[in-house]
């Protein structure tokens, strides 16, 4: 898979695709990108991108040319083009399993307040948020939506260690532990230990349940809660939910 990311601060981005996981990806052929420098195909003499916006507002925009050339040498918009934007439809798991399944992906990162809307309806294809909040530019946000797809590309990381995380099943993931078993005054709870498969299985679903309900009680519906699981809901919520001892370790809560 390919991704070719375009961007007024090329080396913002370039660190990231050269370190860890990333990196062996790209030299096992897994992954290949290209970084874009949008000034690049600017053609006047101080290789400007962006001016103000019409009908006034505060900051500049990013003009349409330089963007125009840049995006029809990737490919744009015959190559699925996303625009990273704060107004965008908001990207979760879903998502990244579907523009996971494209060979190629081309990211484009605006800067000042945005870019020119001519762009956006000729060359791209996405606009996608993050989060609702505001970051001061998509460099971020591009490495984001590349890090959460990269690593459901075959051969990236294992299958097992996808299956199991958070999102993978509509829940948040359980506390994991490891040695050692007493840490300062901390008991790992004793089902974790016990190697008994079938009750470290039921535990780690029930604190699963117990999470989701305290943190993303948005994410429990009928859709992903296993058969197995309604009776556990109920044992978490007469429970207490958090505060059942060797459910769920707590740390901070809001009311602290
Ligand atoms: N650019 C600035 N803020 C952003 C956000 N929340 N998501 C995507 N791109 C952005």
């Amino acid at each position: 898979m390919k991704f070719t990311i375009l961007t007024l601060f090329p080396d913002i981005v370039r660190a990231y695709f050269e370190a860890s996981i990333m990196k062996r990806a790209v030299a096992g052929g897994l992954i290949d990108y290209s970084l874009v420098n949008i000034r690049d195909y600017a053609t006047d003499k101080h290789r400007k991108c962006d001016d103000e916006v019409f009908g006034g507002g505060a900051g500049m925009l990013m003009k349409p040319e330089p963007l125009d050339r840049a995006l029809e040498a990737a490919g744009s918009p015959s190559v699925r083009t996303i625009f990273v934007t704060p107004s965008g439809r908001l990207f979760n798991q879903a998502m990244a399993q579907e523009l996971s399944q494209e060979e190629n992906l081309v990211i484009l990162c605006g800067r000042y307040e945005g870019v020119d809307q001519r762009i956006i309806d000729t060359r791209v294809t996405d606009e996608v948020s993050i989060g609702d909040y505001v970051l001061s530019s998509g460099e971020i946000a591009a490495m984001v939506l590349v890090d959460a797809i990269y690593r459901l590309r075959p051969g990236v990381i294992s299958g097992e260690s996808l299956e199991e995380e958070s999102f993978s099943k509509g829940l948040l993931e359980y506390p994991q532990y490891t040695r050692p078993a007493l840490y300062d005054t901390i008991k790992v709870p004793d089902v974790v230990l016990s190697g008994n498969h079938a009750q470290i299985a039921r535990w780690r679903l029930k604190a699963s349940i117990a999470k989701t309900l305290a943190y993303r009680p948005e994410l429990l519906t009928l859709d992903n809660l296993p058969v197995e699981a309604s009776g556990l809901l109920r044992e978490v919520i007469d429970g207490g939910g958090w505060n059942e001892p060797g459910t769920v370790h707590r740390g901070r809560t809001d009311q602290e």
